[in-house]
């Protein structure tokens, strides 16, 4: 079998992590997917940036719609972020091409996620993001595939590894707020502009495509409640401890009587609870579902490594001809959240 061919946009933290991991990884996944897999082409904004990666022997594309247009790529894996363009065209077009497209971009699913899997579906590629949610965590694939034929009630966890590592060392360490953000950037888990973190919108979008798969809503991020972490000080961390809880900033979706209600704030959750042991940049999604007690995943959220890991299962995956539907389709109403309703969880 030929081996398939990837393209990938954007090499930053994550995209420099993917071409690393398929060159180091390629017995591997050869193994697991009975064909090679292999990097063809490549376009970044730069292409003097110093990555210590060997990028001899691959084609640079003028732009990434020139290389969504490639016709030798059977994969266009997008690592460029941004909810529009130049993501949004080119994978519109990678597409529109019966290619499969790979992407981490939780911004730009979260937005136009169901309008781009009937794109899919009717030109027949796939279209995986496992990374987009819980890095690391086989969480997309948990949702979409093993509990496929599972009743959910309630999708809930912490979804941002920038916050959960600022709450974390604000609280052990007493350090600023703004001390902690520097180091989550410099460690590679904030995202380009960290507001989109510690305001919360990371999380909503993250919880809008859980809760699509989960509840089979349509992707809609501007109906989550949305409250972040910037204004929490070490002093009212201390005031939660005192009083036996933790502050996490959680995302939570859940059926109600009036639809899917999704919402985003710090929640004091009790110390003793499994959901407060979980520390700097870990990631934790609770799965309510019908018939057994809850299903917890945990693991790294954020980060080169732990992304591209994801990546790379989505990558292996079209190389095994694997093409789940990308979302099902819509059923259930979504409620707008305005208000939260509790802070304790
Ligand atoms: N900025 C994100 C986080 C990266 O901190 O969780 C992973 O999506």
């Amino acid at each position: 079998v030929a081996p398939l061919k990837v393209g990938i946009a954007g090499l930053g933290t994550v995209g420099a992590e993917v071409v690393r991991l398929i060159e180091s990884q390629s017995r591997v996944l050869s193994a697991r997917c009975g064909r090679g897999v292999r990097v063809v082409a490549v376009s970044a904004r730069s292409k003097a940036k110093k990555r210590g990666l060997n990028l001899r022997g691959l084609e640079w594309a003028k732009n990434p719609l020139a290389l969504a247009n490639d016709p030798k790529i059977d994969c266009f894996v997008e690592l460029m972020g941004g909810s529009g363009e130049p993501a949004l065209s080119a994978i519109e077009a990678a597409l529109r091409n019966g290619k499969s497209v790979v992407t981490a971009n939780k911004a730009l699913i979260a937005k136009h996620g169901s309008r781009l899997a009937a794109l899919a579906e009717k030109h027949g590629g796939a279209l995986n993001y496992e990374a987009a949610v819980g890095a690391a965590i086989p969480v997309i694939k948990t949702l979409r595939e093993g509990l496929a034929g599972t009743d959910i009630h309630r999708v809930y966890g912490i979804l941002n590894g920038t916050c959960n590592y600022i709450l974390t060392r604000m609280e052990r360490e007493g350090l600023s707020f703004a001390e902690c953000l520097k180091d989550a950037q410099r460690l590679g888990y904030a995202e380009a502009n960290p507001s989109f973190d510690v305001d919360g919108h990371d999380t909503a979008q993250k919880l809008a495509i859980l809760a699509s798969l989960a509840f089979g809503t349509k992707v809609n991020q501007s109906a989550v409640y949305v409250e972040g972490i910037s204004s929490i000080a070490p002093e009212d961390l201390r005031a939660a401890e005192e009083l036996g809880y933790r502050v996490k900033l959680l995302g939570v979706a859940v059926r109600t009587e009036s639809g899917i209600e999704q919402r985003v704030h710090p929640t004091m959750v009790p110390k003793s609870s499994s959901i407060a042991q979980v520390m700097d940049v870990t990631n934790a999604v609770t799965i309510d579902g019908e018939g057994f007690p809850p299903i917890t995943l945990v693991g790294p959220g954020a980060g080169g490594a732990a992304t591209a890991s994801a990546v790379l299962a989505d990558i292996a995956d079209v190389a095994r001809g694997i093409r789940a539907a990308p979302f099902g389709r819509p059923t259930a109403k979504l409620k707008t959240t305005t208000k939260a309703p509790m802070k304790r969880h």
